[in-house]
């Protein structure tokens, strides 16, 4: 089994669009990639808006090499509406688009589904279902909570296991903080996990009693299961101090030789974390053009 992860946080985007292959099948996980449209008060610039056009590019040209599309929720950093008939001979997996939905989600749901039947493309509901392909065997979660309680409505979460690796991609779980998602992790036991993390950069917004719940549950996770890797990406990455965040997770990680690492980290990239570093770049800029002014 390969797993490309496309775009992410630690990539400069917001996303967790993720490739998977084995000898059986190909799968991409969340075809989409956004920008935070206001972060400390400020858009994104210009050198932000060119890495998503480069990530979506990309996502875009490994649609072509998929043969099973999921989309784990309705949030524009995981899909995009506009490439609806690009899925037009894949098995495309949705998000139940009627139950465990929020009424925002339900109605891009909608929207998405309208442009897929007008294309003729078909899909399936993916909460519960277990697929076969040869020797490889996709799990989609139940709805887990997307965040600490219903508000947000929910997401899957995928399991892909073949017989040389057992790996689980948990898009916006925001922790994990929902025993729901705890017990789905435990269950399939992945040796590498993919998940969002919690969203330390909106703080008591986000939930500070909530951050710490997410971070106990990760060590857990890492002392019980020993996952060959974990790799933490998308909401905690929005945050310059994910990694003082995560010592603990480090140093469990270490102790039982998990290697803890970022999606940037786990391809061999380095790090791009654009919307963390918005606030300095524009500082930079307004110094430079200050400087210019005066001289
Ligand atoms: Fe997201």
């Amino acid at each position: 089994m390969t797993i490309q992860i496309l775009a992410s946080e630690s990539l400069g985007v917001r996303s967790m669009a993720t490739l998977v292959r084995t000898n059986d099948v190909s799968i991409l996980i969340d075809p989409g990639a956004a920008l935070g449209p206001k972060r400390y008060g400020l858009p994104p610039d210009k050198l932000e808006w060119e890495r998503l056009r480069l990530l979506k590019a990309k996502i875009k040209e490994k649609i072509k090499e998929a043969d099973i599309i999921v989309i784990t929720h309705y949030h524009y950093d995981h899909y995009d509406p506009e490439w609806a008939e690009l899925f037009k001979g894949k098995r495309l997996f949705l998000k139940d688009p009627e139950k465990n939905i929020n009424r925002n989600q339900a109605k891009r749901a909608k929207e998405l589904i309208k442009r897929l039947l007008s294309a003729s493309c078909f899909y399936e509901v993916a909460e519960g279902k277990e697929l076969c392909f040869g020797t490889t065997k996709v799990i989609f979660s139940g709805p887990l909570n997307h965040g600490p309680d219903e508000r947000f409505g929910a997401v899957v979460a995928v399991h892909v296991k073949s017989p040389t690796l057992n790996f689980l991609h948990s898009s916006d779980v925001s922790g994990p903080v929902q025993e729901e998602a705890l017990s789905f992790f435990y269950k399939t036991s992945p040796e590498i996990l993919f998940i969002d993390g919690p969203a330390t950069y909106l703080g008591p917004r986000f939930g500070l009693e909530e951050c710490k719940i997410a971070r106990q549950n990760l060590v857990s996770l890492v002392r019980d299961l020993k996952p060959s890797c974990l790799i933490m990406d998308h909401h905690l990455l929005r945050d310059l101090s994910w990694k003082k965040w995560a010592e603990d997770i480090y140093e469990a990680g270490e102790s039982i030789g998990t290697k803890v690492l970022c999606g940037a980290e786990f391809i061999n990239k380095p790090l791009l974390l654009l919307e963390a570093e918005r606030k300095h770049r524009y500082k930079t800029l307004k110094h430079k053009i200050l400087e210019f002014e005066s001289s």
